[in-house]
């Protein structure tokens, strides 16, 4: 490439090259012939796995042996296509395959039109986010979305074309550039388990075109659609009842039908079942990946592959699927990674990272990063109850990680928090408790949350920013003993999941404490718009300011991730490890590493002092830099510390 320019050739590169299905031989071509031989070695060592998996998906496809010659195809393709500098930077990565799991990394998740209007003002920002110290963008659905209710951006019309209210492809790769000229890395959600109503294809499938109608799961009878009920649960109990929606376009001689939508009626279930879809969502992530996109956040991933008689979540047919595409895209875009959204039990959010074979153990051949909802929600519960047990039950089970997967770790989402994914763990009472809490609606909470709906008996999920979540009121100054308790709280959340392993990935506004959007305006039925506010610049304008309740935050904050990274047994590759023997308002683990860290948290409103055996005096508080007795140490309400051995310590950044 001869310029920065990361525009795709427009003629498909391998028609100059000879694609054997038993192995690629070059011929003269345009590019370099390391190119070329870097695709070969890639194909040798990645191919074997994706056909493997994708012979077992569709075997008995009909002309599956010209379908995988084509697969191969479309992803030397795809290789080959890839720009020069994207080729770089895989390059980059892969030589330090660890990159996402050091402990100088954080995320930060934001709606593009809320943050900063369009792609172009989130370029503008990038200042704003270097200097919190952020390195990953998560940027919520922003490709062309249905108009009207599109949940958010999560019911795609066109995988091809950006929003056009958010800007345009060359937005995209112009922000794609800048941030990796900043030191980020770009993460897309990539709604693959369904399309908008209004989908090209959906549109089609809804004209009569039997192509496309099989792209979907249609269901002719009343009694189909109340079998696979029987064994369904629900997303959107409330706003969404059912898994089904009745679409007479798709009737068939004078008959009836459903389409399968898991989410909202207008959010159609594509159907894994056949390669064509499967086909399709490859060619949107390799087209993403060559516009400069680091990070695929898989929606809904445990949804993708449907079977009767189960719940159809996380069956082993979707992991296959993807499987299949991290094989594939290994061959395409080396450094690219999958990231699962699976919230779901902490056990299933485990097997998205993958499994052996062979042996059956968590294996990393699947998603590279996925979601440790079971933590951000156990610490909610546990602030709420002041009891750490199930916290420290949880990071035992969640060891069990493979080494060069890592977790997203985080304390808010655009999502409600579902308590019911703890269901395995905590009695059903414990979640409708906190669940009540977190809603204001017990006696002595603090919490300014709101309700969301549950499925069957489960205790109702949770909404809310994180702010008004630990009960800070938007016009709350420092020095009121509300407002202090409130930033104490947020501040501990934080803390604790700074500490944990992983990449912790901050929510929109959380870093300047912002609160739930204003109810005036909020669209009915659907509460997660209360924690989806509009960025507030006026309020990231006393970010400085200690004297607001933003700027005594966001100092705060930003100093614990300028230590963080200077700490690296904070990275998330080893898992943090519960401590034993501590009272049952504190939290603590251990992060092992050449220089160990224990976090130990007071999740309490009263201050406590906690003694641990230890053979060294020499303790420090890395935060407050200050010398610490581990034998006797004072832990003030809502209080955490991160503790190491005294010794030469790592320049903070300014
Ligand atoms: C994911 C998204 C959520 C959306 C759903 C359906 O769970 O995070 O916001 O409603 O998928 O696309």
């Amino acid at each position: 490439m001869g310029s920065l320019s990361w525009k795709h050739a427009r003629q498909p590169v391998f028609l100059s090259i000879t694609l054997g299905f038993n192995g690629m031989t070059s011929s003269p071509s345009s590019r370099t012939p390391s190119r070329a031989e870097s695709l070969r070695q890639r194909l040798d060592r990645h191919w074997p796995t994706a056909e493997a998996l994708l012979r077992r998906l569709y075997a008995g496809v009909p002309d599956v042996e010209d379908w995988l010659v084509r697969m191969r195809n479309v992803v030397s393709t795809a290789a080959l296509n890839r720009p020069a500098p994207l080729a770089e930077r895989d390059d980059r990565r892969l030589a330090e395959p660890d990159w996402f799991q050091r402990s100088n990394q954080l995320g930060y998740c934001f709606y593009v039109d809320r943050f900063a209007g369009t792609l172009a003002g989130v370029q503008a920002r990038l200042g704003y986010l270097a200097d919190l110290g952020v390195t990953y963008l998560h940027a919520l659905p922003l490709l062309a979305m249905q108009a009207g209710d599109n949940d958010g951006g999560f019911a795609v019309a066109d995988y091809r074309a950006i929003e056009p209210r958010l800007g345009r492809t060359e937005d995209l790769t112009a922000l794609a550039q800048a941030a990796h000229g900043a030191g980020m890395a770009l993460c897309l959600d990539v709604v693959c388990n369904h399309t908008a109503r209004d989908h090209a294809w959906a549109q089609a499938a809804r004209a009569g075109d039997p192509r496309y109608r099989a792209y979907y799961h249609v269901l002719e009878s009343a009694e189909s659609v109340a079998a696979y009920e029987a064994t369904l649960g629900q997303v959107f109990p409330k706003t969404a009842p059912g898994n089904f929606t009745p679409e007479p376009a798709l009737a068939r001689d004078g008959g009836q039908a459903w389409v399968w939508t898991t989410f909202y009626p207008y959010q159609w279930d594509l159907n894994y079942a056949n390669p064509a879809v499967f086909q399709e969502m490859l060619e949107v992530l390799l087209h993403l990946a060559n516009q400069g996109v680091d990070v695929f956040r898989l929606d809904s991933t445990p949804f993708l592959w449907k079977a009767p008689g189960t719940a159809c979540r996380g069956l082993p047919q979707t992991h296959w699927v993807v499987r299949a595409w991290r094989a594939l895209l290994a061959i395409a875009a080396p450094a690219v990674l999958l990231k699962g959204e699976a919230i779901v039990d902490p056990d299933d959010v485990v097997s998205f990272f993958g499994r052996d074979d062979a042996t059956g153990l968590p294996a990393a051949n699947e998603c590279h990063l996925a979601y440790n909802n079971g933590m951000m929600t156990a610490l909610w519960l546990a602030q709420a109850t002041g009891d750490a047990a199930p916290a420290h039950a949880l990071l035992d089970r969640l060891a069990v990680r493979p080494r060069q997967a890592a977790w997203i770790t985080y304390v808010r989402c655009h999502d409600d928090i579902i308590w019911d994914a703890l269901a395995a763990l905590i009695p059903q009472e414990t979640l409708h408790r906190v669940s009540a809490f977190y809603a204001g609606a017990t006696p002595g909470s603090y919490a300014l949350g709101a309700a969301f709906q549950a499925d069957g008996d489960g205790a109702p999920s949770t909404n809310g920013m994180a702010a008004s979540l630990v009960g800070l009121r938007p016009e709350g100054r420092p020095g009121e003993a509300d407002t202090d308790a409130a930033l104490a709280r947020l501040l501990q959340l934080y803390q604790v999941t700074l500490a944990l392993d992983g990449l912790p990935v901050l929510y929109m506004g959380d870093e300047i404490a912002l609160t739930n959007a204003p109810l005036a305006g909020l669209p009915a039925g659907e509460g997660r718009w209360l924690h989806r506010p509009d960025m507030d610049w006026n309020r990231a304008a006393e970010r400085h300011d200690s004297a607001t309740a933003a700027g005594t935050f966001h100092t705060a904050l930003r100093r614990l991730i300028r230590v963080r990274a200077t700490l690296d047994a904070l990275s998330g590759i080893e898992p943090a490890r519960p401590l034993a023997g501590l009272p049952p308002g504190i939290l603590g683990f251990e992060r092992v590493g050449a220089r160990a860290v224990l976090c130990l948290a007071n999740l309490t409103g009263q201050a406590v002092t906690v003694s641990l055996p230890t053979t060294t005096d020499a303790w420090r508080d890395a935060v407050a830099e200050t010398a610490i007795d581990l034998t006797a140490l004072p832990l003030g309400p809502w209080q955490t510390r991160w503790i190491v051995a005294a010794g030469p310590t790592s320049e903070v950044a300014p």
